[in-house]
């Protein structure tokens, strides 16, 4: 028996290579591409991203911040993951060049992996980003990629995640619509969750949740910013 297929549409390799092929590799990652690449961009820097710190971009796409982040930090020190490897050949063929960041990003700082295999990258990080990541995220892949990454952030390092929020009281089945247009379920992609799974998930392991609230994204996406604690066991044990 084949295995079933994956709770997130980026599970879904085929449809987006051909989005790719077709040359669509900015708006199968959600489009709005210099808005939200900008918005990322601004906010880490604003929240003490410095040139000098490793970032590690989960679930980067296309490079929609990633050409921003490139820029700005110091040569070699942006690194992506995503489990589409055609998105990150888009990028480095297309967005790299463009944004004439050839010198300060090789392809092999770009991994592509499904299971947050931060191990692959044979380095820890300082800051990390998950943006319109744990969107599409069941709550036991956004507890994996929480684990892995405690693993590979060093102790007082940030996670930038974006989330859709539901209120504390609403339904488990109901979908929400939010104010922007964009629905959102419990049960499947795109996901919504509410602050205290969030909070959960993260208290379960070497996480504290630090901050959550609105950070000006267009389509409504919550930022949850979460600071690794020092504790030497990744397991949940205290
Ligand atoms: C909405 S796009 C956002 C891309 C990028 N963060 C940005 O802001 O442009 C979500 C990305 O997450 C990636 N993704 C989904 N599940 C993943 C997983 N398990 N591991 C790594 N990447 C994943 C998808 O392939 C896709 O590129």
């Amino acid at each position: 028996m084949s295995p079933p297929p994956g709770d997130s549409a980026y599970d879904d390799r085929a449809s987006i290579e051909e989005a790719v092929r077709l040359g669509d590799h900015r708006g199968v990652i959600g489009g709005l591409w210099t808005e939200i690449g900008e918005l990322q961009m601004s906010f880490l820097k604003a929240n003490g991203l410095r040139p000098s710190d490793h970032l590690i971009d989960i679930g980067c796409g296309s490079l929609r911040g990633g050409v921003h982040f490139a820029a700005y930090l110091e040569p070699h020190h942006y690194w992506g993951i995503d489990s589409n490897l055609s998105l990150l050949d888009a990028a480095y063929a297309l967005e790299v060049p463009a944004a004439g960041l050839g010198a300060r990003l090789g392809r092999d700082s770009l991994v592509c992996n499904e299971e947050f295999d931060f191990g692959l990258f044979g380095r820890e990080f300082d800051v990390a980003i998950a943006q319109s990541l744990f969107t599409h995220l069941s709550a036991n892949r956004i507890r994996l990629c929480l684990c892995r990454l405690a693993a590979a952030l060093k102790p007082g390092g940030r996670l930038f995640a974006t989330y859709f929020e539901a209120p504390e009281d609403h339904p488990w089945d109901e979908p929400i619509m939010h104010p922007q247009g964009v629905l959102t379920y419990g049960f499947k992609d795109p996901f919504h969750y509410r602050l205290s799974e969030l909070k959960d998930l993260s208290d379960s392991l070497p996480w504290r949740l630090i901050w959550s609230g609105d950070w000006g994204h267009p389509r409504g996406q919550r930022m949850a910013i979460l600071e690794r604690v020092a504790r030497t066991t990744v397991s949940g044990k205290p």
